[in-house]
């Protein structure tokens, strides 16, 4: 397991602090209606949903979806979620390696896994997510912008471009942890690669990707 997956089964029974900031409610809940409504009647393949925080949000108006994530550690507190009976179904397995859901799917999410792709494997990655979906899928992507004094700072930048961050888990240690932010224009690049109709909503806190899946 690479570090960034082992740093989250680790921090599954803390994860969840991070939606408690104050300063992010009002853009949290502005997000909770809008992904809430973007997905109704879909069938929905979730990837890197740990403890699924959104799956539920997801859930409320989708047809079905599918949860997958790395990690049990994760997967285990998602199932506890309370969730319409029969609509959800929660995989493990890697949002590298996408199981084979014979492209039933007809939109895809992911919360803030975005920046935890490498920049050189993103184009890849995000060929292959689409490739799991239906034609015409409706994809989103939902990940932090980078905000002076709420943020964790950025550590260090690799040559690649890709930035990090030093995290500390309340048992006192310490991780460095990929996190980029990218910019509207890179988000609407690396989208329309793989898509039509690349929009991006900005909020203080967050931006929230929206495509349609072309492969
Ligand atoms: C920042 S958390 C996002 C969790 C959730 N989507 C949310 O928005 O609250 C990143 C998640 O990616 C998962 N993860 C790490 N590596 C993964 C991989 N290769 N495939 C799928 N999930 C992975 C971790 O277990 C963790 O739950």
């Amino acid at each position: 397991m690479d570090n960034l997956a082992a740093y989250y089964a680790k921090r599954a029974t803390e994860y969840e602090r991070i939606y408690a900031k104050p300063e992010r409610q009002s853009d949290l809940s502005a997000l909770r209606a809008r992904v809430g409504g973007m997905f109704a009647g879909r069938s929905v393949l979730e990837l890197a949903c740990g403890t699924g925080w959104w799956t539920p949000v997801l859930a409320q108006g989708a047809a079905r979806v599918t949860a997958l994530d790395l990690n049990e550690e994760v997967l285990a507190i998602a199932r506890t979620k309370d969730l319409p009976s029969g609509k959800v179904e929660f995989v493990r397995g890697s949002a590298f390696e996408i199981p084979d859901f014979g492209r039933r799917h007809d939109a895809l999410f992911a919360g803030f896994w975005w920046s935890h792709v490498r920049l050189e494997e993103l184009d890849a990655f995000l060929a292959s997510a689409v490739a799991a979906v239906a034609p015409g899928s409706l994809v989103a992507f939902l990940d932090n912008r980078y905000v002076e004094g709420s943020s964790t700072p950025v550590s260090r930048r690799d040559a690649q471009g890709n930035t990090y961050q030093l995290r500390k888990l309340a048992d006192g240690s310490g991780h460095e942890v990929l996190k980029n932010f990218p910019g509207t224009g890179e988000l609407i690049e690396r989208a329309s690669r793989c898509g039509t109709d690349a929009h991006v909503e900005l909020l203080e806190h967050y931006w929230l990707l929206s495509l349609r899946s072309r492969a």
